[in-house]
């Protein structure tokens, strides 16, 4: 849990308390967590592996998030009474979860406020990064929407190698197709250009970005 920036204020007695509130979980790759409507039972805190929030419309995914250790979801149900799981999640990868009940995260929260402020702090992060990706899906073409998506995937994502910067994720087309609101057509053409254009290389289905300032160039000629 030290690892958690959630619980970096916390001293390792504190720590420990909701330690042994907390129950571990194993997912196996592409297992259901819970869906969109489904009550809030519990705060979800990813160990390993790698999760997907997604909304269904029409049986089209649409991903708002991907989330990976450190991260936590499932908040907004707890926090917000009467109200259901705004979105689904699911594994992208096989994870390992440690999971608060509702009756030990209430109080905790009640009575921790920093931990409250860091919920807060977050929430205001996630705000941010959905604003910035209503005005990406609404107004750019799907080149564009794809590129922009591979630097905000290399931002939250990406590693530093001699070669560019690696984006630590095994996507498919389909999940990029799914958080870009475009066709996995589409993707699979876009993809091909940005490697023949010497953006981007794609190796054990890993992307990498080999020239992040000609990608952002790419986006916003100077
Ligand atoms: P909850 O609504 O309980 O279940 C789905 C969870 O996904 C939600 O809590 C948040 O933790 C998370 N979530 C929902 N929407 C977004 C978003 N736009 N960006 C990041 N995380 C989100």
């Amino acid at each position: 849990l030290r690892d958690f920036p959630l619980f970096e204020q916390l001293n390792d007695e504190h720590l420990a308390e909701i330690s042994k509130l907390c129950s571990i979980c194993n997912y196996s790759k592409g297992e259901y967590i819970f869906l969109e409507g489904d009550e809030g039972e519990a705060l979800y805190l990813v160990i390993s592996g790698v999760v997907q929030i997604y909304q269904n419309n029409h049986s089209r995914d649409i991903i708002l998030s991907i989330f990976r250790e450190g991260d936590y979801f499932g908040e907004m149900a707890l926090l917000q009474n009467e109200r259901e799981h705004s979105a689904s999640a699911r594994t992208i990868e096989k994870s390992t979860l440690c999971i608060l009940k509702k009756r030990h995260f209430i109080p905790l929260v009640k009575s921790k406020p920093e931990i409250l402020i860091g919920i807060l702090e977050t929430t205001l992060e996630r705000l941010r990064g959905a604003n910035k990706l209503i005005t990406d899906l609404t107004i750019h073409d799907a080149r564009t929407r794809i590129a922009r998506m591979l630097l905000r995937l290399a931002e939250q994502h990406g590693v530093p190698f001699s070669g560019g910067i690696l984006i630590d994720l095994k996507l498919t087309h389909q999940h990029l197709a799914d958080m870009t609101g475009t066709a996995r057509e589409t993707v699979t053409k876009l993809l091909l250009e940005f490697q023949n254009e010497q953006l981007i290389r794609i190796d054990r289905k890993k992307i990498s970005i080999r020239n992040i300032d000609s990608l952002r160039n790419l986006l916003e000629p100077t």
